[in-house]
């Protein structure tokens, strides 16, 4: 078992507030209220050919949202000791990922967008992007 309180548990699909409405449906997200960190960036995948992949990493501070804009695709988390994959269809969901869990992005449908909200600016030294060195910081022994 992961000796950290960062684990798959921790990660969970957030449903968002949702005003439905004739006109077309609304959602809003408001940092520290609907999610558990301050909103630094915010970033998105768009245009993603068929079959690719994204992510393939992990962060080591970094809390964030993953919402399907528009189409569908899976995330896979690993947090060294258990996987599970999330499906994301629906923009009043989205997928609470605490640092230290290592992702990977795909399944993509056409025309999806794939949203991001983090809690810091882009920083490379916060990645993890070699698998083996991840689970050598989760303390897993292969
Ligand atoms: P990366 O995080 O590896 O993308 P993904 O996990 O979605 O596959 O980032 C891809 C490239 O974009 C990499 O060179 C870093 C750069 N980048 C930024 O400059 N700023 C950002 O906010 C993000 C997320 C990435």
């Amino acid at each position: 078992m992961p000796q950290s309180k960062f684990t798959l548990d921790t990660c969970n699909v957030i449903t968002l507030p949702k005003i439905s409405d004739p006109r077309g449906n609304l959602t809003f997200i408001e940092g520290n209220n609907h999610i558990p960190f301050d909103i630094k960036r915010v970033y998105y995948l768009y245009d993603v050919p068929g079959g690719a992949e994204r992510g393939g990493h992990a962060h080591k501070d970094l809390y964030q949202l993953i919402i399907a804009m528009s189409g569908s695709f899976d995330v896979l988390l690993d947090d060294g000791y258990h996987k599970k994959r999330v499906h994301l269809s629906r923009s009043y969901n989205g997928l609470y990922v605490c640092p230290m869990i290592w992702r990977e992005l795909d399944n993509f449908s056409s025309g999806s967008v794939c949203m991001v909200l983090a809690s810091n600016c882009y920083d490379e030294n916060d990645y993890y992007r070699d698998y083996d060195e991840y689970l050598a910081a989760r303390g897993v022994t292969k």
